[in-house]
């Protein structure tokens, strides 16, 4: 389905016009289509057909609780990185026993948190993380699935901010010194070593890499099984790129999976996922009004309500969002600076941008906003973080309120 699409000249979400939310919830406003959430989530599942899977969304792309209650009763399991999204996941109602908890700095308390909610697995970034779920579970008096990622040295292709699968970076243990890490981790009696894990970045727009990756994990799980290893289930990560810009195409979710279910089959395996981006980016846009048009000496800019702290990947990463008009007019087009109220020059939307020209008043649709837009937000210069809605057909919802002047002091003394 198209999430987003031009009706006689009006933006749409599914069936709603985005004017009438931008008139009704203000802006800025963060819209998602549940159609699209579910569609994607189902591309993933349904490419993986009779093969042993779990679908684990990663919950930091996008952790409204609305978002992750339409994934759990599709039936998603859940990536974690943090106690916080493991109350999230179970607040929403997911099932625990379908979550995978990575992250190179797990403390004492989110360790034993996830141990007393019994999820599937931890993926364990070093020795002393596996000393810690060692002890922490004999202490409960359980055992606990590890399984232990690995670095396969391989460039993803990627932001460097965004790539994690390359010695330099500070994730998971060197595939090479893998092994005798998993023959040391035998003498930890409260584990039950049954998996390995691997993610190598985010925002892959060539899935080469990752097959890559892919090879050298199936490799070592052969070697693990011959030493008398149990592995029953390889965990490949995220990373699936989305096409930001207009003239991008990013892999195809069914042919991704079906390249992955090639290699893996007929091993014995379970395969666990954890896409973000891919299932939700797409499915979300940021509305915001054209508060002013100026000129400076070199510069044509449009002011609008949202800001860097609104969605920050354009300042962080040099990122490209298309920006369209909710209501399409005749004019002409324009190059301009799109950018916020915040008091920083880093606080654009988007810069030197050929797009039409917009008045005071305009609403925009800043698209591919629904993966690390609103979760990345923050109450820089005081400003309240933006509404969430979902859109279901012809409906739409407030899944998260505007925070008002009391939320952005709430808990100070
Ligand atoms: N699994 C692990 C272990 C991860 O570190 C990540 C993302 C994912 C899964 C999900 O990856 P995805 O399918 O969403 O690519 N804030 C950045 C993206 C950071 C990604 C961090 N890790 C951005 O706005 O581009």
């Amino acid at each position: 389905m198209d999430a987003f699409a031009y009706r006689e000249r009006a933006l749409y979400c599914e069936e709603v016009a985005l004017a009438d939310v931008a008139a009704r919830a203000g802006t800025p406003c963060y819209v998602y289509s549940a159609g699209k959430v579910f569609e994607n989530f189902r591309a993933y599942d349904q490419a993986f057909g009779d093969l042993p899977h779990t679908v684990c969304y990663s919950v930091k792309a996008n952790g409204n609780l609305a978002v992750l209650k339409l994934l759990a009763e599709a039936g998603a399991g859940f990536d974690i990185v943090s106690g916080g999204e493991l109350y999230r996941v179970r607040t929403a109602g997911g099932d625990p026993a379908k979550v995978v908890f990575s992250g190179v700095g797990k403390t004492a308390q989110e360790i034993d948190e996830a141990l007393a909610a019994g999820i599937f697995v931890f993926n364990c970034e070093s020795e002393p993380e596996l000393a810690l779920v060692d002890a922490l579970a004999h202490r409960r008096g359980v055992k606990a699935r590890v399984a232990l990622r690995v670095n396969p040295d391989i460039d993803a292709l990627t932001h460097a901010y965004i790539s994690t699968g390359n010695l330099a970076h500070k994730f998971g243990v060197d595939i090479g010194e893998a092994e005798a890490v998993y023959e040391r981790a035998r003498s930890h009696e409260n584990l039950l070593i049954e998996g390995v894990s691997c993610h190598i970045g985010s925002q892959l727009m060539d899935s080469q890499p990752v097959m890559a990756a892919v090879d050298r994990v199936l490799e070592l799980i052969e070697r693990l099984k011959s030493k008398g290893f149990e592995i029953r289930h390889a965990d490949f990560g995220g990373g699936l790129g989305v096409a930001y810009k207009p003239a991008e195409v990013a892999p195809a979710i069914a042919m991704f999976i079906t390249a992955l279910k090639t290699r893996v089959e007929g091993r014995g395996l379970r395969v666990m996922i954890e896409p973000g981006r891919s299932i939700v980016a797409g499915a979300g846009v940021l509305l915001t009004r054209v508060l002013y048009r100026k000129k400076t000496g070199a510069k044509d800019f449009v002011v609008v309500d949202a800001a860097m702290n609104d969605l920050i990947r354009p300042a962080l990463y040099g990122a490209y969002h298309e920006i369209v008009p909710v209501r399409q007019t005749d004019g002409g087009r324009v190059r301009v600076d799109v950018v916020g109220p915040v008091c920083e020059t880093g606080d654009f939307l988007a810069r030197d941008r050929e797009m039409p020209d917009v008045l005071p008043g305009d609403t925009l649709a800043i698209c591919a906003a629904g993966a690390y837009g609103f979760v990345q937000s923050s109450n820089y210069n005081s400003r309240p973080r933006a509404a969430e809605i979902m859109v279901e057909g012809g409906a739409w919802r407030v899944i998260r309120r505007r925070e008002s002047y009391d939320d952005i002091v709430r808990g100070e003394l």
